[in-house]
């Protein structure tokens, strides 16, 4: 056994080229490696493309554990849930660093393990709980007992180094939470299979198809339609401090001057010089040249378009898949935390497959949306536009992330408007990750009881968190990209609904009351009674599998679609 271990250790040394003198002291700590993350198959879409060259530099990040997220979890709940002493009191910066930044032990197990394998390692995190690091490949694979290799991934050819497992020093269980970018294997394009930006676009001819209606939504949707349909005012926004973020993930754009034309052709009482401020994160551009991919032009236009005179920022984020996929993702969330007055709504069209990732990992981004709530932040994620996400061959329906976090609003697609119904492409589901939070529980539990066989079908998991939360419309979005376009998604629902909670922040502000901040414990208690319920139409767009609309949450459109009249009463106003 010993023999073994040295032995595989001497020509590990050996092809590493370093002092053999040093690594064979340093051997027990290999033997105390523990496997800390697998994957048993490698994710569909996926194929392995070979070894990763073992002189590659590998940019690798490490979590370390947080002090005490269950009680960043329970201030989180303290402060969003309605009625309670504390709702409203969200919490300073320095009061979640204090919960999530690792303990003394913990930077001290993971810096001296990393200084006695020559590590440097960088901060990346304002409360410290993330580092980064540099490597070749070789060394990670010792240092992680990790085989780091080439996957491609098949439809977009892009290729990315990950490996199936890593483990890590028996003695660092409990300090260090994970490291990345190892077994989450993203999908890495922006009109991936798995989650389409937008479910689709198309040029809009001419408008000869209207539907004679009293709601202006017969020429497809418009600020117009939704302010029609929802209620939503037209009368201005006044407090500069009331801020709306719009994130801009694969590259995607917004356009000034396709803002301006799209105000002037449909918001013609707003000054159409009304403009956005665009903020950058990971060398993330908003080039105005670049081509045109709508789903950022979709997002601006209606948020600004909506949220009449909400400051709008359009968080425009790098993407370099060959450094994880989600470092996008991870940078963003963090760059929020590290201010003093982030945003008070956050709304993203962008998402992955739930499996695609690995649990620690959306744990990790989890945790940081539950910082950003606890903060007073709305933060809102498309549901997806995959129905309930039946992929090929497989016998279970596909969540996706962000929206599987209990920490995020997860907002579905409606169709139609008299009456609205499920839009067929609206993903929503049950979380195999996350079980289902004490504020859904009663919802969850009396959509399952009217299910034939009430939950035992095993499709789905039905003591997962269940999403979407809310709905919005997702259909016929008239977009100006230089010329009219339609474009479908949930993608088009959460700028909706988040510019909703926007105004209403402006209304709170205007009444000196704090801003909703996470909505979820509002939603299903008071909100209620202040969304309309969407009782018909189904998510199974995929060899007839998926769920239907019913009275009551469904797993299609959630709670229902937002009325401002009946909100504005619901909190008070
Ligand atoms: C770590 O950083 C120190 C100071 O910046 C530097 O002198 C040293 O060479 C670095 N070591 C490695 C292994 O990069
Ligand atoms: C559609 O647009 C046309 C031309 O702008 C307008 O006359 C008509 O009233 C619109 N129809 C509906 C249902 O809004
Ligand atoms: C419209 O907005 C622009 C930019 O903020 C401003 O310069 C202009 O005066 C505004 N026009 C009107 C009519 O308010
Ligand atoms: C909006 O801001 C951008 C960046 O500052 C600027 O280039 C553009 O002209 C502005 N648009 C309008 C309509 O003022
Ligand atoms: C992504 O990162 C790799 C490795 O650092 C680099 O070679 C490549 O140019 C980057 N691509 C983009 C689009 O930034
Ligand atoms: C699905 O199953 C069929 C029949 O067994 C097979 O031909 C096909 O390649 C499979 N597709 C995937 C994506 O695994
Ligand atoms: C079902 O969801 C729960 C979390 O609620 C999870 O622990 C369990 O592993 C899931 N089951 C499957 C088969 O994924
Ligand atoms: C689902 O909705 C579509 C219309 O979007 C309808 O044609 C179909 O019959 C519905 N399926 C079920 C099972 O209700």
């Amino acid at each position: 056994m010993l023999v073994a271990n040295i032995l595989a250790l001497s020509l590990l040394t050996a092809l590493h080229a370093t002092s053999g003198i040093c690594k064979l002291l340093s051997l027990p700590r290999s033997r105390a490696l523990q496997l800390h993350e697998k994957r048993d198959v490698i994710p569909l879409g996926f194929t392995l493309a070979g070894p990763a060259s073992p002189e590659t530099t590998l940019k690798l990040r490490i979590a370390l554990v947080q002090n005490n997220v269950d009680g960043l979890l329970n201030a989180l709940n303290d402060v969003s849930t309605p009625d309670g002493a504390d709702y409203g009191k969200h919490l300073s910066k320095t009061e979640v660093e204090q919960y999530v930044s690792p303990k003394a032990d913990s930077l001290t197990a993971v810096n001296s393990w990393l200084s006695a394998n020559d590590l440097n390692a960088t901060k990346l995190s304002p409360a410290g709980d993330w580092l980064a690091i540099e490597l070749p490949v070789s060394k990670a694979n010792d240092l992680f007992n990790a085989d780091f290799s080439l996957f491609t991934h098949e439809s977009s050819g892009v290729q990315a180094i990950r490996t199936m497992a890593y483990s890590i020093p028996a003695s660092l269980k409990g300090h260090l939470n994970l490291v990345y970018p190892t077994t989450s294997f993203p999908d890495p394009s922006a009109s991936g299979s798995t989650f389409v930006p937008l479910k689709y676009i198309k040029r809009v001819e001419s408008d000869s198809s209207s539907i004679p209606s009293p709601l202006p939504c017969g020429n497809g949707t418009t600020p117009a339609c939704l302010q029609a349909l929802y209620g939503i005012p037209t009368t201005p926004a006044v407090n500069p401090s009331n801020q709306l973020a719009v994130t801009g993930h694969f590259g995607n754009i917004a356009h000034y001057d396709f803002l301006q034309q799209f105000l002037i052709d449909y918001r013609p009482d707003m000054n159409s010089s009304t403009n956005f401020t665009v903020v950058s994160v990971d060398d993330g551009s908003n080039d105005q040249s670049a081509p045109s991919v709508t789903e950022g032009d979709l997002d601006i236009q209606y948020t600004v378009g909506l949220a009449t005179n909400v400051p709008v920022t359009y968080i425009a984020v790098g993407m370099n898949y060959t450094d994880g996929g989600l470092d996008g993702y991870l940078d963003m969330i963090n760059y929020l935390l590290a201010q003093d007055s982030p945003p008070q709504v956050l709304t993203t069209s962008y998402g992955f497959s739930e499996s695609s990732i690995s649990q620690a990992l959306t744990n990790n981004l989890c945790n940081a949306y539950a910082q950003l709530g606890a903060r007073g932040t709305s933060i809102l994620f498309a549901s997806g536009d995959s129905g309930a996400g039946c992929t090929a061959n497989s016998t279970a329906f596909a969540p996706t992330f962000p929206s599987n976090c209990p920490y995020v609003t997860s907002v579905g697609a409606t169709q139609g408007f008299s009456p609205e119904v499920a839009a067929s492409f609206s993903s929503g589901g049950f979380s195999n990750y996350y079980s289902t939070p004490s504020y859904q529980k009663a919802a969850v539990a009396e959509y399952v009881a009217q299910l034939s066989g009430a939950g035992t079908d095993t499709r789905f998991n039905v003591s997962g968190r269940g999403f979407p939360d809310v709905s919005a419309k997702g259909d016929d979005f008239r977009v100006w990209v230089g010329s009219p376009f339609a474009s479908y998604g949930t993608s088009a629902s959460s700028p909706t609904f988040a510019s909703i909670i926007a105004l209403l922040n402006d209304r709170l502000a205007s009444a000196g009351r704090p801003p909703l901040g996470f909505l979820n414990p509002f939603l299903y208690t008071k909100g209620v009674a202040a969304l309309t319920d969407i009782v018909a139409g189904n998510n199974t767009n995929c060899n007839n599998q998926g769920f239907e609309a019913t009275p009551g949450w469904d797993p299609v459109t959630g709670l229902g679609t937002p009325d401002f009249a009946k909100l504005l009463a619901v909190v008070g106003l």
